[in-house]
């Protein structure tokens, strides 16, 4: 089988910080790279024993990468990078029909070339550009693309082992809406895209085994996201989603959606706007949940009972939280004890008064899960003296 990495990577745009999960085969224990037995210039091909041949078209036009693969008579690719030339006069990148000449690669990148400013270039794609690689392929791509002109997804059309579905910084990417059926597909991403958002259907019926879903900084509001999970909800998707991350988008409250996916143990919010979290809006059915993100989210108040005892991570740093409550945090901290699990929670403007001592005084033995605590005058929760508080009257 296929060695799989999960890459997280964090890259600054816009000074906001966005996290995403890129899942990419893996040339692993494989140092040694033979050349390749045929000549694929201008394209760079490299031969990697174990794994095959890993093929980069790098600013070449499409029509050179069109009569490599005709001269060549390697069928199986392991990985192929494209990121052609342009053509000037439609500005775009065009893949024709049979782009391959029959031969199937197990994974594509497709890179629209760079534009310093203005707008992306368009990328069409015939139906038939990729299908010599149907049985095969299971990552596919697409990168910097601007999908104005395309009026479908038709050239997924029976990728049936396609797992990976990668769009990342590409517009008006409403097209994705008429999507084949994709039935091994677990990871989605689709992130610092435009278009989704004005998706009426969002094609769920077409993704039946979703895993993770990662639709980050899509501009996505709560009408919007609430669209997409609801189609999700009424897939068979709701039952198979593990990770789901809407994380820098403008939502402003946690979808209720959310509580109808069976298995979803880990969620991210990060970087919207959700002042407010309820006492119920948290309460997923999976017995454990193994991270919660809300970091930079405007949060100000959580009503008691929201976080509870099985979560194991927790992010809520870069927030407006004032309270350190019990009646709030005390269960998930218990179960943090017994999960070795950790709350990670800086840069909030705590006041440090009896209502803490719960806490300070009372309750130090959760102190280790507490990271990153400080109160408004920048004093760490652990450099707060216990007996500062001996005074304080038993909070609740
Ligand atoms: C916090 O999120 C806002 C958008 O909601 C973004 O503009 C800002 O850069 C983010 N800050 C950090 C430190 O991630
Ligand atoms: C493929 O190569 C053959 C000759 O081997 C040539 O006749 C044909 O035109 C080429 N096709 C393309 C699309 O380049
Ligand atoms: C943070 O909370 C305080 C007090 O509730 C409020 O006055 C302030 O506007 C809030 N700031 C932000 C950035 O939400
Ligand atoms: C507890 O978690 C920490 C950090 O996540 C990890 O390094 C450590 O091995 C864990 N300990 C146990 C007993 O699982
Ligand atoms: C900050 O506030 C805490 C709690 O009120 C107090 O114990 C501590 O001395 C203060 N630290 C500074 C540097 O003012």
């Amino acid at each position: 089988m296929l060695n799989v990495i999960v890459i997280q990577i964090t890259l600054t745009l816009t000074g906001a910080s966005v996290e995403w999960s890129l899942v990419r085969p893996a040339i692993i224990d494989d140092k040694a790279v033979l050349p390749c037995p045929e000549d694929y210039s201008p394209c760079y091909c490299g031969d990697y024993p174990t794994f095959g041949l890993y093929i980069v078209c790098e600013l070449v036009s499409m029509d050179a990468i069109v009569s490599v693969f005709n001269r060549t008579t390697d069928n199986n690719i392991f990985w192929l990078q494209l990121r052609p030339l342009p053509d000037l006069d439609q500005r775009g990148v065009n893949l024709p029909a049979d782009l391959l000449s029959g031969k199937r690669a197990r994974a594509i990148d497709l890179y629209c070339p760079s534009v310093v400013t203005g707008n992306l270039y368009s990328l069409t794609i015939d139906p038939y550009a990729l299908t010599s690689s149907e049985d095969l392929i299971e990552y596919f791509y697409i990168l910097g693309c601007d999908l104005n002109q395309q009026a479908d997804f038709n050239f997924l059309n029976g990728f049936n082992k396609l797992i990976n579905l990668y769009m990342y910084g590409s517009t008006n990417v409403q097209a994705f809406q008429n999507l084949p059926e994709l039935p091994n597909l677990a990871t989605l991403s689709i992130n610092q895209c435009t278009g989704l958002d004005t998706i009426d259907e969002f094609p769920a019926q077409s993704l039946p085994k979703l895993q993770q879903v990662y639709l980050t900084d899509n501009r996505l509001d709560d009408e919007s996201a609430a669209r997409i999970l609801t189609a999700m909800a009424s897939s068979s998707s709701v039952d198979t989603v593990i990770v789901l991350s809407l994380a820098y988008n403008v939502i402003t409250q946690i979808p209720a959606q959310i509580l109808s996916f069976t298995k979803l143990n880990d969620l991210s919010l990060s970087g919207n706007d959700i002042p407010f979290v309820s006492s119920a809006s948290l309460a997923l059915p999976a017995s454990r949940m193994e991270r919660l993100a809300m970091a930079n989210v405007s949060l100000n108040v959580i009503e008691s009972g929201a976080l509870r005892a099985n979560i194991v991570l927790a992010d809520l740093t870069r927030n407006n939280l004032t309270q350190f409550e019990s009646a709030v945090f005390q269960t998930m901290l218990q179960g943090m004890i017994t999960l070795n699990g950790s709350l990670f929670i800086d840069s909030n403007p705590f006041e440090c008064d009896c209502n803490l001592a719960w806490l300070i005084r009372d309750n130090r033995n959760l102190l280790p899960v507490v990271h990153g605590a400080q109160c408004s005058n920048s004093t760490r929760f652990e450099q707060l003296d216990p007996s500062g508080f001996s005074d304080c009257v038993l909070s609740l």
